[in-house]
C-alpha cells in the first residue's frame, strides 16, 4: 500500500488518541505533523498529549505544533466530562521529553502543503480553528491539498453539543464556516465530512478492547465491563495497550452515563481510516454551510441537498460504511504495532 503524507490536526482527546496510534500503526499513513487545537481540553494540554503519545509510540521524530489558544471569535469551551481531566481518560502518560515545534499550527499547514503541493492529505478531528487561521494567512492553501477529511457536523441526527450541533463545529462555528467556504472552489478539493450521523455507528465495545489486547499478546487480557469499579486501572503488560485501555474505559463510562450503553463512539479513528482510504465510506455530495448566528442553532451544519441555495457543491458527506470491517482493521493494525513496541516505558 502506498502511504499518504498526512497532516493530523486534533484536540486529543480519547478518540483522537486512538486515531493517532492507528495512523502510526498504518503503513498507508505517513504522518508529517500533529497539530494541536483547543477543544476537548485546552490547546497546551492537547499539545502535551500529542507529544506524550508520540514518545510512547517511539515516534517523537514527528513534529508537534501548538495551535491557537481558542476559537476565532468565541471563548474556548472544553469537555473534561467526556474525555477526562487531561483529555486522555484515566491514562497517565509519561511526561514527554521532546518539545513542541517552533512554528505554530497554522504555519505548519501552510508550509508543509507548500513543500508538496497536491500531495498532502489533511485530517481534522478537532475544531477547525487552525485550518481557518492558516487559510486567512494563505488563501491558496486549500488548492494545495490532495484531500481533506473533517470529523464534524451532524445532518439528519441529534447533536451531541446542542440539539442540532456536533462538538467540533460547535466549539468554533466561525472557523468551520470559513473552511467550508474555502473548499470545493478554485481548484480546492471537496472535503470528505464524517458527521455524527455516521460516526455514532462506529461503536467500540468491550469485546473490541479484549480482542485488541489479545492480538497484541498483552497479558492479562482485560475487557472493561459495566460491573467494574469506575476508574479501574489497567495492569496489562503492553504499555501502549495499557494506556489505551485506561483511556477507553473512561469513554465507556462517559457513554454509559449518557444512556448510550457501555460503548464508545470512535468518531476520530474512523475519520483517520477515511483519510487513508476514502473508499471505505459511501458519500453524497452537497453544499455545506454553518449557522453562526441562530440563537438556538449556532454551530449547526446545514447541507443543501436539494440545491435551494444555487451554490456550488463544496463537500462529500460520508453516509455509510461497514463498522465491523473498520474495527477489524483497527484492531489488527494497532495490535501489531503495540506488539512491536513491547519495551517497557
Ligand atoms: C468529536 O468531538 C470530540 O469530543 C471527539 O474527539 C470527536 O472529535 C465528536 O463530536
Ligand atoms: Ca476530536
Amino acid at each position: 500500500m502506498l502511504s499518504v503524507p498526512l497532516i493530523f490536526d486534533c484536540d486529543t482527546g480519547i478518540d483522537d488518541s486512538l486515531a493517532l496510534v492507528y495512523l502510526l500503526a498504518h503503513p498507508g499513513a505517513d504522518v508529517r505533523a500533529v497539530l494541536s487545537t483547543g477543544g476537548n481540553v485546552p490547546t497546551d494540554v492537547v499539545c502535551g498529549n500529542n507529544l506524550a503519545w508520540l514518545q510512547l509510540c517511539g515516534r517523537d521524530d514527528i513534529e508537534v505544533c501548538l495551535g491557537a489558544d481558542g476559537p476565532l471569535e468565541s471563548p474556548l469551551m472544553t469537555t473534561e466530562d467526556t474525555h477526562g481531566p487531561l483529555g486522555i481518560g484515566y491514562a497517565q502518560l509519561p511526561t514527554p521529553i521532546s518539545t513542541k515545534s517552533s512554528r505554530d499550527a497554522a504555519d505548519a499547514w501552510i508550509e508543509i502543503t507548500a513543500e508538496k503541493p497536491g500531495e498532502i492529505v489533511g485530517l481534522v478531528t478537532g475544531p477547525l480553528t487552525n485550518l481557518a487561521l492558516a487559510i486567512r494567512r494563505d488563501p491558496l492553501l486549500p488548492s494545495r491539498l490532495r484531500r481533506l477529511i473533517i470529523m464534524g457536523g451532524v445532518f439528519h441526527h441529534g447533536g451531541n453539543t446542542t440539539p442540532t450541533s456536533e462538538w467540533n463545529i460547535a466549539v468554533d462555528p466561525e472557523a468551520a464556516k470559513e473552511v467550508f467556504a474555502a473548499f470545493g472552489v478554485d481548484g480546492a478539493p471537496r472535503p470528505i465530512v464524517c458527521p455524527l450521523d455516521l460516526t455514532e455507528t462506529i461503536r467500540m465495545t468491550p469485546d473490541h478492547v479484549g480482542r485488541l489486547a489479545a492480538q497484541a499478546e498483552s497479558s492479562p487480557v482485560e475487557q472493561p465491563g459495566p460491573d467494574d469499579e469506575p476508574g479501574t486501572r489497567s495492569t496489562t503488560s503492553n504499555v501502549i495497550i495499557r494506556h489505551l485501555v485506561d483511556a477507553v474505559r473512561f469513554y465507556f463510562e462517559f457513554h454509559e452515563s449518557q444512556s448510550e450503553g457501555y460503548i464508545a463512539h470512535m468518531h476520530d479513528p474512523f475519520a483517520a481510516a477515511v483519510a487513508i482510504d476514502p473508499s471505505i465510506a459511501v458519500t453524497r455530495s452537497a453544499c455545506v454551510d454553518v449557522e453562526t448566528v441562530g440563537s438556538l442553532t449556532r454551530g449547526t451544519t446545514v447541507a443543501d441537498e436539494r440545491e435551494f441555495w444555487g451554490r456550488p457543491v463544496n463537500a462529500e458527506i460520508a453516509t455509510s460504511t461497514d463498522p465491523e470491517l473498520f474495527f477489524d482493521d483497527l484492531i489488527e493494525r494497532v495490535a501489531a504495532f503495540a506488539r512491536a513496541h513491547t519495551t517497557a516505558r
